[in-house]
């Protein structure tokens, strides 16, 4: 059976460098691997009292059943005030709770960090892991991607690298052999 790998993105501007990065690393898996863009920027902020079924917003439970449909994921972020972003937080919660019915235990993933500046987001792409270890997903452990200077990494035709592409596909086939 086919495997599908959601990619989710931690910024929601429009121009994000993040989604670009993203959107790159897309294109390199294999085929046979469906790859889904998982949207998160309409969901309301996870608050407990949506655990009663009464009153959970739908986007919240089409979120936890797509996320329960996908068998690994990339989730790519920039950095913000040394921390991944709360879009991206508020995704991972929904989907982890009710308490042990969470959609994300065991399944493998990798982290993308991103930004203009010149450690990669480092911060985010840590506090990231910690959540994920919490969550008791598989992780990509090596390589680990941070992607800095990113605006240097793009030509004026908006063409990434061919060094930093190569790079992202030592990642993606990580992800790939963990499926
Ligand atoms: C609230 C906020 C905090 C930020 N903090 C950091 C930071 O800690 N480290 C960093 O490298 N860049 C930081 N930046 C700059 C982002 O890296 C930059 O805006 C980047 O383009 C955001 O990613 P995107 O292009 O994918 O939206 C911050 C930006 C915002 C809006």
């Amino acid at each position: 059976m086919s495997k599908k790998v959601g990619i989710l993105v931690g910024s929601l501007r429009k121009d994000s460098f993040t989604k670009f990065i993203a959107k790159e690393a897309a294109k390199l898996f294999p085929g046979g691997i469906d790859i889904e863009f998982v949207e998160i920027g309409h969901l309301p902020f996870y608050n407990q009292d949506f655990e009663d079924p009464a009153t959970a917003p739908e986007s919240h439970t089409a979120f936890r059943q797509q996320i329960e449909g996908l068998d690994g994921f990339i989730f790519a972020t920039p950095e913000y005030n040394r921390s991944y972003t709360p879009a991206l937080k508020n995704a991972l919660d929904i989907a982890s709770r009710p308490y042990g019915f969470s959609k994300w235990n065991g399944k493998p993933y990798a982290v993308l960090s991103v930004s203009p500046g010149a450690i990669g987001g480092f911060g985010a792409n840590h506090h990231l892991r910690q959540v994920l270890m919490f969550l008791n997903m598989n992780p990509v452990q090596q390589p680990e991607a941070y992607i800095g200077n990113v605006t240097e990494l793009i030509d004026d035709k908006g063409k990434l690298n061919s060094k930093t592409v190569t790079f992202l596909q030592t990642v993606v086939d990580a992800l790939v052999a963990k499926l």
